[in-house]
């Protein structure tokens, strides 16, 4: 699963990414994390990046490319990953998309955490609270005024990338007003929904199919023809996380929408497809 995380400081972006770690076992990029390892060790790029942090301005695109291009090469980010804080400008998503391709990935969504500019600040003092107590070294920048800088530059430089990856049908929002377990849950569900995550139920019949196709095939009978070609025409038939997917998302109640029940129970995610048209036009 390749993920990215998108929203303004304090959405919860680096709460949920460790969330998604624990269950999933994949790694969280962070560039906020990686800058900060890189300031408190004072590296060249540290040392570049401290005051530029510490203003709440963003740090120069080619630096943070750089430090996620290297990482994306090392061994444990081949198993998916999480981006959290990047990409932060289109420069830096374009050459993001253009890294994925040349290593063969491909990102399976954008989820962007939604919260009332007005909780942001509230939740930047607790977390400072939260660090004070853990006597843990409180963040530079998690004061009100480098907040309103950081806001300043989430809706000049990083807001445009809502467009852009609804655009190429990738955006998922979340309500990030909701609890922190709330969120979870609906990423989780959203996850599930687009087919990032396989259920139990799916990866069982999915193993059943598989099972079956490897089976000589004694019957040329249409129904085992079908079966065994299956998987292929359902990746090609199911659409990508898109803004339909992301309407339906929002609007949607809890429950899982017919498409994710049907690949839970095992059935060709071609359902799906139809499921979203019909959202689409309602
Ligand atoms: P970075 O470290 O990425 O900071 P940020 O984007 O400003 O985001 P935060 O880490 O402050 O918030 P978060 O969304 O992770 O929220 P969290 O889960 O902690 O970047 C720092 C700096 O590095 C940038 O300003 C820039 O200078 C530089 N930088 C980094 N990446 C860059 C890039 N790609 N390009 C250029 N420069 C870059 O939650 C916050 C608090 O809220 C916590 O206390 C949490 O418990 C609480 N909380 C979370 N969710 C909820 C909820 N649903 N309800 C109630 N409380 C919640
Ligand atoms: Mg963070």
């Amino acid at each position: 699963m390749r993920l990215i995380l998108l929203g303004p400081p304090g959405s919860g972006k680096g709460t949920q990414a460790q969330r998604l770690v624990q269950r999933y076992g994949i790694v969280q990029l962070s560039t906020g994390e990686m800058l900060r390892a890189a300031v408190a060790a004072q590296t060249p790029v540290g040392l570049k990046a401290k005051d530029i942090m510490a203003s709440g301005a963003l740090v120069p695109d080619e630096i943070v490319v750089g430090i996620i291009s290297d990482r994306l090469d090392q061994p444990d980010a081949a198993k998916g990953f999480i981006l959290d804080g990047f990409p932060r400008t289109v420069p830096q998503a374009e050459a993001l998309d253009e890294l994925l391709k040349r290593k063969h990935m491909r990102l399976d969504a954008v989820i962007e955490l939604r919260v009332n500019e007005s909780a942001l600040l509230q939740r930047v003092e607790t977390r400072v609270a939260e660090m004070r107590a853990r006597g843990e070294e409180v963040r530079i920048d998690d004061t009100q005024e480098v907040l309103t800088k950081r806001l300043a530059s989430y809706r000049s430089l990083t807001e445009p990338l809502i467009h852009y990856y609804s655009e190429r049908r990738k955006l998922l929002t979340v309500d990030g007003m909701m609890t922190i377990e709330h969120v979870t849950r609906e990423i989780n569900r959203i996850l599930t929904a687009i087919g990032a995550v396989e259920t139990k139920g799916a990866k069982a019949a999915a193993a059943k199919r598989t099972a079956k196709a490897a089976k000589p095939a004694a019957k040329t009978s249409k129904s085992a023809a079908k079966g065994a070609g299956a998987p292929k025409k359902t990746a090609k038939a199911y659409p990508k996380a898109g803004k339909t997917a992301a309407k339906g998302v929002k609007k949607s109640s809890r429950r899982l929408p017919a498409s994710s029940k049907a690949r839970a129970a095992g059935k060709p995610r071609r359902a799906a497809k139809k499921v979203t048209k019909k959202r689409a036009k309602a």
